[in-house]
């Protein structure tokens, strides 16, 4: 099979899947748990959880992570639902941060708790962070993620600069009709807080049980809205597997789009995600995964691990996003009955 084109060049011998993609960035759910329902990727009121006991401990996450990093992961991103619902967590950062070859150990958070505990994290060795940020309106807030913290994320944020977090990220999923009028006080808010926003397309993975094509803003229509009133968005000429695309604005603000629903980037996609009960998904579309926590408590080592990992990315030829744009009467990948009997396909099980 002919490879895809990529946006970054290969390592010299990497692992490579079927259509050319090495294997180099593992995001890592530390705990399906979430403290905001947001419409976007928990709409309904009840949800099945993984069960405690299966969730992997920070050793078992941390043997998981070294037999990755052995075949060439190098950028671990720490996910949830909420990652700092999961008590402790600097201990499992300090864990990983000490693997020897990782050039990078991030974490996507909704910010809520951030502000207890950003310095313990910056201590223990993470690297970056990214804050989801949908809106900076109180009451929006309140009905978009169903919990009135818009006050804490804030503050959150501000912790972060204060303790010395650079390369701030700020993620925004717009939803039209929702929070799409708030394009430029999020980009001045990213400014003035020193933070890099990213735009990102609704998608319509396991979750987004209320998805409509209708809903999404795209990238086309966003640039043409941000150029309508700040003048030319230039693009930024770059080599990178990160989804979004950045752009720079005359007054020099940068900002990124994250098109996945209407220009994926699964040509360049390299990443693959953990879900913390250690099942091991390839797409964040895939409906299967490798459960490699059940082999690591059957008594596989980190080499045995390796061993699968290796045979099961040799064979990967997941397009996820590409696939879907292929279908013509597209609704939400699974409906919500679907979603209780299979948590894993949810979007907060897997961590984007
Ligand atoms: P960096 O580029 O390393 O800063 O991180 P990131 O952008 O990969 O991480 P982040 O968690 O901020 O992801 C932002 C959003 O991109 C996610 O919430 C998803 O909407 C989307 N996204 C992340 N990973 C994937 C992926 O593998 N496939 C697709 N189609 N979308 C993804
Ligand atoms: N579409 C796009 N992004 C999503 N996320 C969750 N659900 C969706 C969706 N349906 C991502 C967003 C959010 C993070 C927690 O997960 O980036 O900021
Ligand atoms: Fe990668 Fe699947 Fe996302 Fe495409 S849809 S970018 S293959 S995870």
């Amino acid at each position: 099979m002919t490879a895809l084109p990529t946006r970054s060049a290969p390592a010299a011998d990497p692992l490579l899947d079927r259509l050319g993609r090495p294997l180099g960035n593992l995001r890592i759910s530390v705990t399906d748990r979430c403290n905001l329902r947001c419409a976007y990727c928990m709409p309904e009121e009840e949800y099945s959880w993984l069960p405690m006991a299966s969730v992997m401990t920070f050793e078992e996450l941390t043997v998981l992570a070294r037999a990755f990093r052995s075949l060439g992961v190098r950028r671990l991103r720490l996910t949830g639902g909420e990652p700092l619902l999961r008590r402790d967590l600097d201990k499992l950062v300090g864990m990983l941060a000490a693997i020897e070859g990782l050039e990078d150990l991030a974490m996507t958070t909704n910010g809520v708790l951030l502000s207890a505990q950003a310095a313990a994290l910056k201590r223990a060795g993470l690297s970056r962070l990214t804050v989801s940020l949908d809106t900076l309106r109180p009451e929006r807030f309140r009905e978009l993620a169903r919990r009135d913290e818009l006050a804490a994320v804030l503050a959150g944020i501000e912790e972060t600069r204060r303790v010395g977090f650079s390369a701030l990220k700020l993620d925004m999923v717009m939803l039209r009709g929702v929070n799409d009028d708030e394009f430029l006080p999020m980009l001045d808010y990213a400014t003035s807080v020193g933070a890099e926003l990213r735009f990102i397309e609704y998608m319509d993975v396991g979750g987004a049980t209320r998805w409509r094509r209708a809903d999404v803003v795209s990238r086309q229509e966003l640039l043409a809205r941000v150029e309508a009133v700040r003048g030319r968005a230039e693009p930024v000429v770059e080599s990178s597997s990160a989804p979004a695309d950045r752009y720079r604005l005359a007054d020099g603000t940068v900002f990124g789009v994250i098109s996945s629903t209407t220009q994926p980037f699964c040509g360049s996609c390299d990443r693959s995600r953990l879900t913390a009960d250690g099942r091991w998904f390839l797409c964040l579309y895939a409906r299967q995964g490798l459960d490699l926590g059940r082999a690591l408590r059957a008594g596989a080592g980190e080499s045995e691990v390796a061993a699968l990992i290796r045979e099961r990315w040799g064979v990967r030829d997941d397009r996820g996003a590409v696939d879907r744009l292929a279908e013509h009467e597209r609704t939400a990948l699974a409906p919500a009955d679907e979603l209780r009997r299979n948590p894993h396909l949810e979007m907060h099980t897997r961590g984007g």
